[in-house]
């Protein structure tokens, strides 16, 4: 007991010291409410973290990759002989995996925090996107979350020619392919991208986009994001209620928990987690290197990209589609989700009141998830119109009778709700006032009781 009280004291003691000396609650993150002390909560935290994580193992994989594709003539650590001539990107990367120590530890880490990173962005967007968070004043988030979005793929795209595999090469010739069709931004990075069309300038320019620009456009656009989320605050929990406010007061600011050292205590404890799982990950099944660009026992290896962008290349098997048509579907898309805060105009946030915009998510969701395992199961192989027809107009079918069906019933019985309680309350005003049955029922927040409206 005396032993903890000391203890106790003496971190109180230590805490107050740095909080003095740093002038730390001037320039920490703002206090959070309590009921922002779950995992849903902090999903972009999470993504911001694997984003270090893939900072800090990449630094030491730069202390042994080698960006070229010349010949090595070495040993890439192994026997004379064997591998005499493979290009010096593949070798350095088969060097990090057999003789660096913990080497593979390193390198398979970096590439399942990659696959975590983007599926962790992917919650994160949807996350959003079902609570409606990108609503007034969250709409530039928004945005610059969706930017966000695209500059963690393209770090996937740019990294995967890296250890300079066949089945890199190939995938990346094709997704070049894609990418210079884009409308207006493709013949600008062509040159950019391509530079004197050898192959030595597609790896170096990989190489850069890797590890300076892409990051550092993506660290720029995390502070903006984070000085967003700032300037707002965190978004209260859906409501079906219009006239919820939508940010706190510098007073009750003053209530909640403050950032440091509560919350980033809290977001440690998911980020030592998440660092544990992936080295568990990494340490029980190691990436297997394939093999290297121009081997010739390597002539008959399929083009396949990494699972993220699967989809992609299943669309452009699709009978009639060239990649013009999948360009001008992925830019269709992009803007889509850019001008989402301006398209769902509605007031209440929760899912149930948003059942058009809940459609549209809920068939994106499936549709990338069908084609993505379709995409790994066929690789390559074209898909004719009947074929095409039956796998996906059950998604959209199904999801919009289900919908339809579920908001049906939903108004039906708020609307009876209201004739028993007699009221002449708006209907979408009362929601939040009279949850339906089996509706969750959200403990009212500090933004909800509130007097005022934003
Ligand atoms: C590299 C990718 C991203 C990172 C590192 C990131 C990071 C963050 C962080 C740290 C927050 C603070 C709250 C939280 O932890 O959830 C946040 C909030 C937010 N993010 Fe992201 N984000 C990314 C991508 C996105 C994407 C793709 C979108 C949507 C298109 C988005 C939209 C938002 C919005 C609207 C908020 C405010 C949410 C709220 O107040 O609850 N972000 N993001």
């Amino acid at each position: 007991m005396a032993f903890e009280s000391w203890f106790n004291r003496t971190l109180n003691r230590i805490w107050g010291f740095v909080e003095d000396r740093t002038g730390m609650p001037k320039w920490a993150l703002r206090p959070q409410p309590a009921f922002t002390f779950k995992p849903s909560y902090w999903t972009g935290a999470f993504v911001a973290n694997s984003f270090i994580f893939q900072i800090i193992t990449g630094m030491l994989l730069l202390l042994y990759y080698q960006p070229t594709v010349n010949p090595t003539f070495t040993s890439c650590g192994q026997p004379l002989g064997s591998l005499s001539s493979s290009p010096g990107a593949w070798c350095s990367t088969f060097y990090i995996i057999h003789s660096v120590p913990m080497g593979a530890l390193l390198l398979t880490s970096h590439l399942y925090g990659a696959y975590a990173m983007i599926f962790l962005a992917f919650v994160h967007f949807f996350r959003g996107y079902y609570l409606g968070v990108y609503k007034r004043p969250r709409e530039l988030s928004w945005i610059v979350g969706t930017l966000l979005l695209l500059l963690t793929l393209g770090m996937g795209f740019t990294g995967y020619l890296l250890p300079y595999t066949q089945l890199s090469f190939n995938a990346t010739q094709v997704g070049l392919v894609l990418a210079l069709r884009l409308p207006y931004a493709g013949p600008l990075i062509g040159p950019l991208i391509l530079g004197d069309g050898t192959a030595q300038g597609l790896l170096s320019r990989m190489f850069a986009a890797h590890v300076v620009l892409v990051p550092l456009a993506l660290g720029a656009l995390l502070y903006a994001h984070i000085a967003l989320f700032e300037s707002h605050g965190i978004a209260p929990p859906a409501t079906s209620d219009p006239l919820q406010r939508r940010r706190f007061t510098h007073t009750e600011d003053q209530q909640h928990v403050p950032f440091m050292p509560h919350i980033l205590f809290y977001i440690t404890k998911w980020a030592l987690l998440y660092a544990g799982i992936l080295f568990g990950l990494a340490a029980l099944w190691p990436w297997d290197l394939p093999t290297y660009v121009g081997n010739l026992a390597a002539a008959g290896v399929v083009t396949e990209p990494d699972w993220y962008f699967l989809w992609l290349f299943k669309l452009v098997d699709f009978y009639g589609v060239t990649p013009i048509i999948a360009v001008g579907a992925t830019t269709v898309l992009m803007l889509y989700v850019l001008g989402l805060p301006f398209l769902d105009r509605s007031k209440p946030t929760h899912p149930r009141d948003r059942p058009f915009f809940i459609f549209l998510a809920t068939s994106l969701l499936e549709f990338f998830i069908l084609m993505t395992v379709w995409g790994g199961l066929t690789p390559g192989v074209q898909i004719l119109i009947p074929a095409i027809v039956e796998r996906l107009a059950p998604i959209f079918i199904v999801n919009a009778v289900v919908i339809a069906v579920f908001h049906y019933r939903y108004r039906l019985s708020y609307r009876r709700r209201l004739a028993a309680q007699g009221t002449g309350a708006r209907l979408e005003g009362a929601y939040s006032t009279a949850p339906s049955r089996g509706a969750p029922v959200t403990t009212p927040t500090a933004m909800e009781v509130a007097p005022t409206r934003e």
